[in-house]
């Protein structure tokens, strides 16, 4: 694509879309030019904020308009397979909000469409473009961490409760983003329970775990009814031990000198687990807003005609993941086993 800028549509401006809509507003180098959505209201309040951007109840205005390059589809998780394949047919690149789609059948449809069309298709996988996150595949990359034993992730708080999709589909789709990419691995099988207290048929709570390999294991903890407030990443290696807590400031990612290892004493023969309390050591990671970073890497694939680092390839490992944690959380946490992407 030339240097012109990428004009952009958002669909779907509710409680997150409008951040994506204020991002695209700000970036120089595109032009938000539509915002899309069933609610008069939101298009009224989007047109206050963000002058100059024609608003439309009307998804197929979109795809009707010849100069407009890219949609970001911020609607409700159901609507995300039909906004995308009509997107797609039309001949626009798309962003489309977590979690991807509903079905792994809908997600690998969507990709050899995407690849037949040849459209650029980025999923919003937000954690991925945490520079904490960057810092941490990379140390784990270099071997810093050593061999990594297990991943636990928590996304706990009071609030946030939704009568359209459970806890897992809701908030998980971050933290198994995260572990598939810092492992670089797809779970073997995967467990799942969890409880509906608020409302029947829809978990607000849900326990998750990942088994990769009989080696490395991730644990997912999501939950909108809890007294705490954590968003925690933490990772155990055989040379060190990281935590990465996005509600700190300042010291998100603090990296630990601690192992345990087997030592053999040569003289008898005997053995023993060592115990090393090392060092606690925390980086200064630049972090940079994720959702700027995110909307100008869906930009940047769009005029160099790059394939995002979360594609719809991206999106389909996660969503295989929760439609087995979803098998599994129906029958009472009977392990589930994955099929490995192609
Ligand atoms: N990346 C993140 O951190 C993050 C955070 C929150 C939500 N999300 C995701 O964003 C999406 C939207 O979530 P939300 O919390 O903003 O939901 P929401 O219900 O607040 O907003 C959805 C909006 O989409 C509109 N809409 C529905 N169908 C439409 C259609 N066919 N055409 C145009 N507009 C339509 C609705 O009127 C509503 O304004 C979901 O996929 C959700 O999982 C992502």
């Amino acid at each position: 694509m030339d240097k012109r800028m990428v004009q952009v549509a958002v669909a779907g401006v509710g409680g997150w879309g409008k951040n994506l809509a204020r991002n695209y507003f700000q970036i120089p180098d595109c032009a938000l030019t539509h915002i899309c959505d069933l609610d008069e209201r939101k298009l009224d309040q989007m047109r206050r904020l963000l002058p100059g951007t024609r608003t439309t109840a009307r998804f197929e205005d979109l795809l009707e308009d010849r100069d407009l390059d890219a949609l970001v589809i911020a609607t409700p998780a159901p609507t995300h397979y039909p906004l995308v394949k009509a997107a797609l047919k039309a001949g626009k690149d798309v962003y489309v909000e977590k979690p991807f789609v509903l079905f792994a059948m809908e997600a690998q449809e969507l990709i050899k469409l995407a690849e037949h069309e040849g459209r650029i298709l980025m999923v919003g996988h937000l954690l991925l473009y945490h520079p904490v996150i960057g810092r941490i595949k990379q140390m784990i990359d270099t071997n810093e961490l050593g061999d990594i034993h297990y991943i636990y992730n928590q996304r706990v708080n009071l609030g946030a409760v939704r009568g359209d999709e459970n806890a897992l589909w809701s908030f998980a789709p971050h933290d198994i983003s995260v572990i598939l990419h810092l492992l670089g691995l797809e779970p073997t099988d995967v467990t799942a329970r969890g409880q509906s207290y608020l409302q029947p048929g829809i978990e607000d709570v849900v326990f998750v775990t990942l088994n990769f390999n009989q080696r490395s294991m991730a644990h997912i903890h999501v939950s909108w009814l809890d007294p705490h407030k954590i968003r925690k990443v933490t990772i155990v290696g055989n040379k060190r031990m990281v935590v990465f807590d996005d509600l700190e400031s300042t010291e998100k990612l603090k990296i630990y000198d601690k192992s345990a290892q087997h030592t053999t004493d040569y003289n008898t023969f005997a053995e023993y687990i060592t115990l090393r309390f090392g060092d606690i050591t925390i980086p200064h990671v630049k972090v940079d807003e994720p959702l700027q970073l995110e909307c100008q890497h869906f930009l940047d694939c769009v005029r160099e005609r790059r394939r995002p680092l979360t594609d719809g390839r991206d999106g389909l490992r996660v969503v295989k993941v929760l439609e087995a944690a979803q098998r599994s959380l129906e029958k009472n946490g009977a392990p589930v086993s994955i099929a490995q992407t192609f």
